[in-house]
């Protein structure tokens, strides 16, 4: 079925059964996973005695490891920004809440959890200058962001689906090079947050593929101009105090390539993904600006790779205020 209407009528359309794909990727709330699961109890007399050993395991984290977490953090303890921006999308209204209301409530739930888990790793890690890192994260959320979709779900949509694909990357990897380094905790940290961003992945691309369904040359217009301006990470406009906007965001990005939890070859792996998922070689009824629009995307991933093969990744360390020692 073709919807010839706008977005609006696209987004009602498409939020009609919402709330039986809210149960495929939100998680009920009394059973769902909180931070307090995966830290020391505080209430316990051995408390001192698991936070030491915290502090011993956190210990062979490298530099360029604990800055990737704090930025890590950082992004996702600036959440009150992506609720707003999702919130203000076509077809999304408080006031008379949808489902598309709740999937956004509901998700903002158990984003929410991110940024408080890895707050409280890294304050008990005693590795981190936490005053720096928490300057960082309040010009994050009063800086605020533009990430080139306006209101446009189509396009917002495209970036979330990214977004919860990339963070899924670069938690697993600090997952695994957390294992590595002798820290278990931080390793099942990251890896629980990794799978949640997984789960929030497959919702936004199952979005996208209903949008897909019926209106496919918007939303290929829609995904082609995403992958022009390129996605632009919410750290994108981390800034430390003093440091020039932006400097801190290439520093932090050196660092994720430098230890391989977020590459270049990453981003175009996503893409490739993306393509598959969407079957976007599969999709019929374009018309001919959709045509051109999938052409492009399809011959995107292979003309990435060939100048993402020309790049060398700086080794300079940089000295984050974030990191303590
Ligand atoms: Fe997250
Ligand atoms: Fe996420």
């Amino acid at each position: 079925m073709a919807l010839s209407g706008s977005r609006l009528d696209v987004m009602r359309h498409v939020g009609e059964n919402l709330d039986t794909l809210l149960g495929d990727y939100l998680k009920p709330i009394e059973t769902n996973w909180q931070p307090s699961d995966f830290l020391p109890d505080s209430r316990q007399e051995d408390f001192p005695e698991q936070v030491r050993l915290f502090r011993e395991s956190a210990r062979e984290l490298s530099y360029d490891y604990m800055a990737v977490l704090v930025g890590d953090t950082i992004t996702e303890e600036a959440l009150p920004t992506y609720e707003s921006w999702l919130m203000d999308m076509e077809g999304v209204n408080q006031a008379e809440p949808t489902g598309w209301t709740s999937w956004i409530r509901g998700w903002t739930a158990e984003e929410n959890r991110h940024g408080d888990l890895l707050n409280k790793f890294l304050y008990l890690s005693g590795r981190v200058n936490m005053r720096a890192m928490e300057v960082s994260t309040q010009y994050l959320i009063a800086d605020g962001f533009d990430i080139g979709t306006g209101t446009d779900p189509y396009k917002n949509f495209v970036y979330t689906s990214f977004q919860e694909l990339a963070t899924n990357v670069s938690h697993r990897r600090t997952a695994t090079l957390a294992k590595q380094a002798g820290c278990p905790q931080l390793s099942k940290i990251c890896g629980v947050i990794a799978s949640d961003e997984m789960r929030h992945a497959k919702a936004y691309k199952a979005f996208v593929s209903k949008i897909f369904e019926v209106d496919p040359s918007e939303m290929m217009l829609a995904f082609e101009e995403m992958m022009r301006k390129k996605i632009v990470m919410p750290a994108h406009f981390l800034r430390e105090t003093g440091v020039k906007l932006s400097q801190t965001f290439s520093h932090f990005s050196d660092a994720a390539q430098r230890i391989g939890v977020y590459t270049t070859n990453d981003y175009i792996d996503i893409i490739d993904a993306l393509l598959i998922d969407w079957h976007i070689d599969a999709v019929t009824d374009l018309n001919d600006a959709g045509q051109r629009a999938r052409d492009y995307l399809m011959a995107l991933p292979a003309r990435l790779r060939r100048v993402a093969d020309r790049t060398k990744i700086p080794t300079l360390e940089y000295p984050f205020s974030w990191i303590a020692a």
